[in-house]
């Protein structure tokens, strides 16, 4: 059995194994940021490249602080308004962060999570967590904790906090003062849209420019993620069509046996929510494709992160 209680998560995790935990954005596959072997077991578990860097997971501001050689003074505005919660913050490190975890970068990137058992096992373990998502390399992040078992096929013990409210991964951004004002850089567009940044600085009266960073900016964004077993294939205003369906034959070089659409929520919140959902549960075998409708009504910035998901997740754009 991999469910385990959160006496037993904590006792894992203090022991230097990995701990799947549940956040409010996706699970995470946890292990203590002063474990050498931890760490090694998440990139192994998940099959994941050593370039791609972890997120730091942390109980509040201050522990974030000490990981953090230079800590902007805009990161106290944001953490003040945004953490708990779907936000992660680069920061310049200190030597206390394993480049294992940095990827042998200089930074580190840092976050508070929401979720009430994820704060808890942080605050009686006093240890901050690395965590990744909790699935294989490339694939669809997990948002229930039994989308965590099927995917380690029980191998990874898992700490059940029910559905993840969010439903997509935080928000990742990097500030440097230019001398007059911030440089705000979206590098992952996540569960805090950019309206809610903007809202929050210009409320504060803090002198920014917010801009999204192209996707290479952060390692490992790669443009081919978050995949489901089903080919999914992205519609730019036309629905599925014998003509579609020819050329995503002729594009995967085998025939299909159907197609399911996947209709996204009305609002960009919901879709959020139940979108790695819908991936996980309607994705069938790979010669049943999944498909997803591009149109005018889900459209504009706090649809950014859904249709960033969306984009990496498919195999094909039509
Ligand atoms: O919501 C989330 O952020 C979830 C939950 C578990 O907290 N975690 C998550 O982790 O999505 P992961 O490993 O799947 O994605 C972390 C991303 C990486 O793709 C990487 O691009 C970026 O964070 N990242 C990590 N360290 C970085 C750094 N020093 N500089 C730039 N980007 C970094
Ligand atoms: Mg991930």
């Amino acid at each position: 059995m991999s469910i385990v209680t959160i006496e037993e998560a904590v006792r894992l995790l203090r022991d230097g194994e990995v701990v799947s935990l549940p956040t409010e954005t996706v699970y995470g596959l946890a292990g203590r940021i002063d474990s050498p072997a931890a760490l090694e077991k998440i990139f192994a578990v998940k099959k994941r490249p050593f370039f791609d860097p972890l997120i730091v997971h942390v109980g509040e501001t201050e522990a974030a602080r000490a990981l953090a050689s230079v800590w902007p003074e805009i990161y106290d505005v944001l953490a003040r308004e945004f953490w708990p919660g779907p936000l992660t913050l680069i920061a310049k490190k200190t030597p206390m962060v394993s480049p294992r975890i940095t990827s042998g970068l200089d930074t580190v990137a840092l976050r508070c999570p929401a979720h009430p058992l994820a704060l808890e096992v942080l605050k009686r373990l006093g240890i901050p967590l690395a965590a990744p998502s909790a699935n294989r390399f490339g694939r669809t992040s997990p948002t229930l904790a039994s989308h965590v078992e099927n995917e380690f096929a029980g191998e990874v013990p898992v700490l059940d906090g029910g559905p993840c409210t969010v439903g997509v991964e935080s928000t990742v951004l990097r500030a440097e003062h230019d001398g007059t004002k911030w440089q705000v850089r979206v590098l992952r567009p996540g569960g805090v849209a950019r309206a809610q940044l903007r809202k929050v600085l210009d409320d504060e009266g803090v002198p920014y420019e917010l801009t999204r960073e192209s996707s290479s900016a952060s390692p490992g964004h790669l443009p081919a993620h978050y995949q489901p077993i089903s080919p999914l294939i992205l519609l730019s205003k036309q629905k599925w069509s014998h003509e579609v369906q020819r050329q995503v034959e002729q594009h995967l070089g085998r025939p299909l046996h159907g197609a399911n659409e996947i209709r996204l929520a009305t609002t960009a919140q919901e879709s959020a929510r139940v979108l790695y959902t819908q991936l996980r549960e309607t994705s069938s075998d790979a010669n049943h494709a999944l498909w997803i409708e591009r149109n005018d009504a889900r459209a504009g910035e706090e649809w950014e992160a859904i249709w960033d998901r969306v984009e990496r997740a498919a195999s094909l754009v039509l």
